[in-house]
């Protein structure tokens, strides 16, 4: 596992659609790992592929118990309600913004070997499944935000 160095706004990266992953190969699992130890390290709380400069449809979400979830061509298949809450983005340091969000989401992913899941978040991973599979398409969170606010660390 290694640390993969992360892409900031106005990296082309960011603005690109990615590409479906064809192959659950050594490749793609390399590649999650690296993910899993990139988010670690930054202490995020998802990171999807373009922020490392690979564009393909791979997310990496941690989990309550230092759990992660690995979602490989994520799609929403539903959404429940809606909330504004403060969001940022390891993409984008030193800013938060407020942005509305579903309540629940529901997605439809495939893990590192092929099978397909479902998987529903509520809240936070709600907020932060549709955050992933926005960077998919290319779209940060900057360009949906109601208002940004100060943070201090
Ligand atoms: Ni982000």
């Amino acid at each position: 596992m290694a640390y993969r160095k992360i892409r900031e706004i106005g990296d082309p990266c960011l603005k690109k659609k990615c590409r479906q992953v064809e192959e659950f190969d050594e490749r793609l699992h390399s590649l999650l790992d690296d993910m899993k130890e990139t988010l670690r390290l930054a202490n995020g709380v998802g990171l999807a592929a373009p922020q490392v400069g690979i564009l393909k449809r791979a997310v990496v979400i941690a989990l309550e118990d230092n759990k992660m979830l690995e979602l490989v061509n994520p799609t929403i298949i539903k959404t429940e309600g809606s909330y504004v809450d403060t969001e940022g983005c390891l993409s984008v340091p030193g800013k938060a913004g407020e942005v509305e969000r579903p309540k629940k989401t529901t997605v439809i992913a495939y893990d590192r070997n092929g099978k397909r899941f479902e998987y529903t978040g509520e809240d936070l991973y709600s907020r932060c499944l549709c955050h992933e599979c926005d960077h998919l398409d290319g779209t940060l969170y900057v360009e949906k935000v109601i208002r940004f606010v100060d943070i201090e660390d």
